[in-house]
């Protein structure tokens, strides 16, 4: 019996991923950046055993079948070809924040299965080989291997598309306080929302204007200019989630208090409080501070009406065994 024990950390998108030019294989229509998200975890033991007669998946301590199981299966797979096993293998998986309401719950959960599956089957991939194949379970789980500031270059083949850091975690004291609106399973996964995103008349346009946000983005984060990197932020969510709308069928996650803690963000930065907003695939909103200002954007999200709970956390290292 071979067993492993991998941690890895959730990650923000702070230039959005948001539509596959290959959804078998995961490979992005356009490049993103974003940071991991430190305290926020997921733990997935995998232990492989012969007298096991198909894969099992145990997440916060309840068996997972259908979908899910289709879905870490495949990345088993993946890696007992490479390693040239047969043996079925047992996943154990915790997460201590809520799954599948916008906070990446995927990305942590596919970085920590490609690291202790490899591992458990014997191999050591290098990083870019294990961003890759997380990335074959979850696109923005190929960020959440590397430390820190992240960036997954779209590449032009399998090869290439795989996630690297572009500053270390101590490069900038960003704090990303989530302010939680709805803890709910959101309805439509983004696996779903990736296939879709080409029917959004304006998803061409996002596309074709990515390299632009890249680099506003890169260039503020290696400059530390919060200025700069909370107008970049706003305006590629607001770009993300005006094709989510527009896409057929119209995918709409916000909520109206969602919508409420966008004005009060913009009303906060302009009277000089460092802070700026971006939303993934949910309604929750990760509000992005420098780490001075964050017991006081903390307090202030709990006092906004509709905020059940705010997630606080700064950057995150890579993806570990334990
Ligand atoms: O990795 P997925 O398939 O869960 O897609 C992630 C999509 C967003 O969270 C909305 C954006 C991103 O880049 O993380």
């Amino acid at each position: 019996m071979a067993t492993s024990t991998a941690l890895a950390h959730p990650n923000i998108a702070f230039i959005k991923y948001w539509g596959n030019r290959d959804n078998a294989l995961r490979l992005p229509v356009n490049g993103s950046i974003s940071m991991n998200l430190d305290g926020l975890f997921t733990r997935t033991t995998v232990s492989f055993q012969p007298s096991l007669p198909f894969d099992e998946l145990i997440i916060n301590g309840h068996a997972v079948m259908g979908k899910g199981l289709t879905r870490v299966s495949y990345i088993l797979d993946l890696v007992r070809e490479m390693a040239g096993l047969k043996i079925n293998a047992e996943v154990m998986s915790e997460n201590n924040f809520p799954a599948g309401a916008g906070i990446a719950s995927s990305a942590a959960a596919f970085a920590a299965l490609a690291l202790a599956s490899s591992r458990a089957a014997g191999l050591t991939l290098s990083e870019a080989q294990l961003s890759r194949l997380a990335r074959r379970g979850s696109g923005s789980a190929s960020r959440s291997i590397p430390a820190g500031f992240v960036e997954w270059q779209m590449g032009n083949n399998e090869e290439d598309s795989f996630a690297f850091s572009i500053a270390p975690v101590d490069h900038w004291n960003l704090v990303d306080c989530v302010a939680i609106v709805n803890s709910a399973h959101k309805k439509t996964g983004s696996t779903e929302g990736h296939a879709i995103a080409g029917t959004s008349p304006l998803q061409n346009a996002r596309v074709a204007d990515t390299p632009r946000r890249l680099e506003i983005c890169r260039n503020a984060i290696l400059n530390k200019d919060f200025e700069a990197f909370a107008n970049i932020i706003e305006h590629d969510s607001d770009m993300m989630h005006s094709v989510m709308m527009t896409s057929n069928p119209p995918l709409m996650y916000w909520q109206s208090a969602t919508v409420e803690i966008f004005h009060q963000v913009r009303e906060w930065r302009a009277s000089g409080l460092p802070v700026g907003y971006t939303v993934d695939a949910g309604a929750n909103v990760h509000v992005i501070c420098l780490g001075d200002s964050a017991k006081e954007v903390e307090k202030r999200l709990r006092d906004l009406p509709g905020v059940s709970n705010v997630l606080v956390a700064g950057a995150g290292g890579a993806a570990q065994v334990v």
